[in-house]
């Protein structure tokens, strides 16, 4: 079945319905995402990018049945990671004489893929290509999320094809963003952010003023939903992830040993609900790590809390500051707190990392030795006092 966006606009995406981990191990995906590829259908036939390679003979098969014969003339390349030209090398075989456009980045990454030397169309902002009665105006997405990433924006129908950019990793053959609701839509897209593209925030910050001068219709990226209904809302969210607009939110990470440092996040949580401060809870070993650094986008602070073992945090949490390292969620308050045997050197250690991924820590830690005691409940109150307090001068 043909799949309009609009007008001779074809989307030709396909569903990868059991994709579980995206990009690496850290980001995981519930139910799978899909590939997304369009056909703008105009004097010149143009493909905007194209699929992963396993997925080839879907998205081929609905190309045919949109062009019934007809040559494609142009290639649009946004970005040349696999997930969008690992099928390249199965296009040419069928289209060897199609016109390519992409940035010169993407370029030599595909030919150091692909072991080609490919004469490509090289463009950047300011660069049009008319395909009949449309015009492609290419823009500079550099760094959102790789050096070689453009969108393309379809100037009379205001389509922006802005590939990894505002996508979401929403599988289903609903394709448009109202047929799932805004709630759903915005988190996928927040959780999409925070993995993939939160590490260029400031870049994105800038980007996103560049483009304001777009009158934009349709979003159409290259994961997820097409963007029709709820375009402000996608851009005015991008806005506010991109600046670390922040709530009273606390995000506590932590893991256990004999349960008193569960037993300690769990009253740090009671004493923040009392507060009424929104809090997301996880242990760190039965949580999903790309949850937890969606939730900080927006969080004012992070409590992170371990046992002692041989003097150092629990070695799994390691993962998560590493992450954070990888990730750059900026302007974040953070707590230490753990408890010990014979010596104390988990608040330490976590206070050390968290100085080197860039959080402000707060210079008072909490600790109990073994169990939990009265003076503990009050210390955990007395810095749930002070984080609040730091939270309404944040
Ligand atoms: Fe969806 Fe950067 O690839």
């Amino acid at each position: 079945m043909k799949r309009l966006i609009k007008e001779n606009i074809y989307n030709v995406s396909v569903i990868d319905w059991n994709l579980r981990k995206f990009h690496g191990p850290s980001f995981s995906v519930k139910n799978g995402t899909t590939y997304n590829a369009y056909v703008v259908d105009d004097r010149d036939i143009t493909l905007i990018d194209l699929v992963e390679v396993e997925f080839f003979d879907d998205y081929i098969r609905q190309v045919n049945e949109i062009l019934e014969g007809r040559i494609p003339t142009n290639l649009v390349i946004n970005h040349s990671e696999q997930d969008h030209s690992g099928s390249f090398m199965k296009l040419l075989e069928i289209y060897p004489d199609i016109n390519i456009y992409c940035s010169k980045k993407a370029g030599l990454f595909m030919n150091k893929m692909f072991g080609i030397e490919f004469a490509y169309n090289f463009v950047k902002t300011g660069d049009t290509l008319n395909t009949g009665k449309y015009n492609l105006a290419f823009y500079d997405m550099t760094m959102l999320h790789w050096p070689d990433s453009i969108a393309t924006y379809l100037v009379e129908e205001k389509v922006l094809f802005s590939n990894d950019a505002f996508g979401q990793h929403i599988a289903s053959t609903h394709y448009f963003d109202d047929e799932h609701g805004l709630v759903k839509c915005l988190y996928q897209a927040k959780e999409y952010y925070a993995n993939i593209i939160m590490p260029m925030a400031k870049i994105l910050a800038n980007k996103l003023n560049e483009l304001s001068s777009l009158d934009i219709e349709i979003i159409a990226p290259s994961h997820g939903v097409v963007w029709r209904s709820y375009v402000s809302e996608i851009i005015s969210n991008y806005a506010s992830w991109a600046n670390f607009e922040t709530t009273d939110k606390v995000v506590i990470v932590y893991d256990t040993m004999w349960g008193t440092t569960d037993a300690m996040a769990k009253e740090i949580a009671l004493k923040l609900q009392d507060k009424k401060v929104c809090v997301k809870f996880y242990q760190f070993s039965k949580s999903e790590i790309s949850e937890i650094v969606t939730e900080l986008i927006d969080a004012k602070v992070v409590m992170v809390g371990s046992p002692t073992i041989y003097g150092n945090m629990l070695a799994n949490l390691g993962y998560f500051f590493e992450e954070l390292r990888v990730l750059k969620p900026k302007g974040k308050l953070g707590v230490s707190f753990g408890n010990y045997g014979w010596s104390n050197g988990a608040t330490r250690r976590i206070e050390t990392l968290m100085h080197e991924v860039g959080i402000e820590v707060l210079d008072t830690n909490i600790s109990a030795n073994f169990t939990m005691e009265e003076k503990d409940y009050d210390e955990i109150s007395n810095v749930i006092d002070e984080v609040v307090k730091r939270m309404e001068e944040m």
